[in-house]
């Protein structure tokens, strides 16, 4: 498979015709596909007693390092099990100390939980 950045997400994508909507200069924003800690997020890991720098330091590490090689995969295209799979092999590769690994886990776990909360409302 081609992994050109930008490129590679846009003409993949299963839902690229779901997506569509959400075009925003040639490709899906990066918004849309990994979300910002915001106040409703924000509420949420407070609630749940996470620490807001890293889930933060998370974000920066999937939109930086995780995309040395890739445009940055959409993070609820996949499941908890897929990442489960994904991510140790991702890290891997991408020479992260022990608390950037640490991050992005926690980032990737909290979103994909707190979409599982979000339909189950
Ligand atoms: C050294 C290059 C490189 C880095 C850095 C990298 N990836 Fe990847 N990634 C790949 C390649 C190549 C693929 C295509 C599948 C494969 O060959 O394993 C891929 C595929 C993926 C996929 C699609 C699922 C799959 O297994 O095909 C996801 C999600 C992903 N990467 C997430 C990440 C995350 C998160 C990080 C940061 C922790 C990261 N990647 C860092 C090279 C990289």
């Amino acid at each position: 498979m081609t992994i050109h950045p930008a490129k590679w997400l846009c003409h993949n994508s299963i839902s690229a015709a779901l997506l569509a909507a959400l075009i925003v200069s040639g490709c899906v924003s990066t918004e849309q596909i990994v979300p910002p800690i915001s106040d409703h997020l924000l509420t949420l890991a407070q609630d749940e007693g996470l620490s807001i720098p890293q889930l933060e330091r998370g974000r920066l590490v999937y939109l930086t390092d995780c995309t040395k090689c890739h445009s940055p995969e959409s993070v609820t295209r996949y499941t908890a099990m897929q990442w489960k799979e994904i991510m140790p092999r991702m890290v891997k590769q991408t020479s992260l100390n022990t608390n950037d690994r640490a991050a992005v886990e926690a980032y990737v776990t909290f979103i994909l939980r707190s979409e599982s909360l979000h339909s189950g409302e």
